[in-house]
């Protein structure tokens, strides 16, 4: 039973779980008519602290198509913590007019911390460079929706596995599924933090550098963005900022039913030509992500 829970990391779900939520998202993206009342009279917060575009919409997307009501702010300045409000003051204090919380914080274990004090579901709507589970929810809706299976891949992640939040959740979600192997693609400055690869254990990965090598063995590939505002060092950003462009010329060296998923926003990783080839899913992929938003709402909720 989901109802009344938090998700703060994916493994707060079991494999049962998530695919139960999986279940509810194909079924609202195939008769969304059906849930238009759902969460009529619910009321939820979207708490932003760090800027988003997707995520935030995107909630607030699922919720409104629920017939459920959001409060909330995307600008940090605007509330109490420019008074020096704790962040637990803050959650007590909201969970007192919402029936649910989402928060995006920009520090890891900001969403650790929010989720200990509140007694409402709360969803981590990514914390710092730590963790992004609703992403992690939205790729794999996308791969079965577009795969038929979660078993059996292997699957790239590319670009700014340090920083970048969402392949660290990826990461450890696909690991539990069977027959997953992992190509980690990066620079060495930005290769996937040691605790995510000892958290996948038992799961088989290769490192590398090399977009070009990889590419032709891979069932998804997983673009990402280099994560400018977590560097300390913005001369280092510079150096690394371009370090993968997926062009036509390298999806000419790609399976012809490989997947491309990227979380959004792209930057230069992957050139506009790309969008129109049809193993191009990204932007199908954002959509994927208020279904499953709108899945994981009700069963947090408990309305089924
Ligand atoms: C991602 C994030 O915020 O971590 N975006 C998103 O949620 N769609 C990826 C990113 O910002 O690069």
């Amino acid at each position: 039973m989901l109802m009344n829970r938090h998700l703060v990391k994916p493994d707060d779900f079991s494999v049962e779980e998530i695919n139960s939520v999986l279940e509810l998202g194909m079924d609202i993206k195939k008769n969304p008519q059906n849930y238009f009342n759902k969460c009529e009279g619910k009321l939820m917060a979207t708490l932003f602290y760090e800027p988003s575009t997707r995520t935030r919409l995107s909630f607030e997307a699922a919720m409104n198509r629920l017939g459920g009501r959001i409060i909330g702010f995307s600008d940090p300045n605007a509330s109490s913590v420019s008074k020096g409000e704790t962040l637990e003051d803050t959650i007590t204090i909201v969970s007192k007019y919402v029936d649910i919380i989402t928060m995006r914080h920009p520090v890891s274990g900001a969403a650790n911390q929010a989720s200990a004090v509140c007694p409402l579901p709360f969803i981590n709507a990514g914390d710092g460079g730590n963790q992004h589970p609703t992403q992690t929810l939205t790729d794999l809706l996308t791969i079965k929706s577009l795969k038929g299976d979660l078993n059996n891949l292997t699957i790239g992640m590319c670009g700014d596995l340090k920083y970048g939040r969402t392949v660290h959740s990826l990461a450890k979600a696909m690991s539990r599924y069977s027959g997953i192997k992992f190509v980690f693609i990066s620079p060495d400055e930005l290769s996937m933090p040691k605790s995510v690869k000892e958290d996948i254990d038992g799961v088989e990965f290769i490192e590398t550098s090399s977009l070009e090598d990889s590419i032709g063995n891979l069932d998804i590939l997983y673009m990402t963005r280099i994560q400018r505002e977590r560097f300390e060092d913005k001369n280092e950003y510079e150096r690394l900022k371009d370090s993968y462009v997926l062009d036509m010329e390298k999806m000419d060296k790609a399976n012809k039913d490989m997947l491309v998923l990227h979380p959004l926003p792209r930057v230069n990783e992957i050139s506009v030509e790309v969008d129109s080839d049809p193993r191009a899913v990204y932007f199908e992929q954002a959509q994927y992500g208020m279904y499953v938003r709108m899945a994981l709402i009700m069963k947090l909720l408990g309305i089924d």
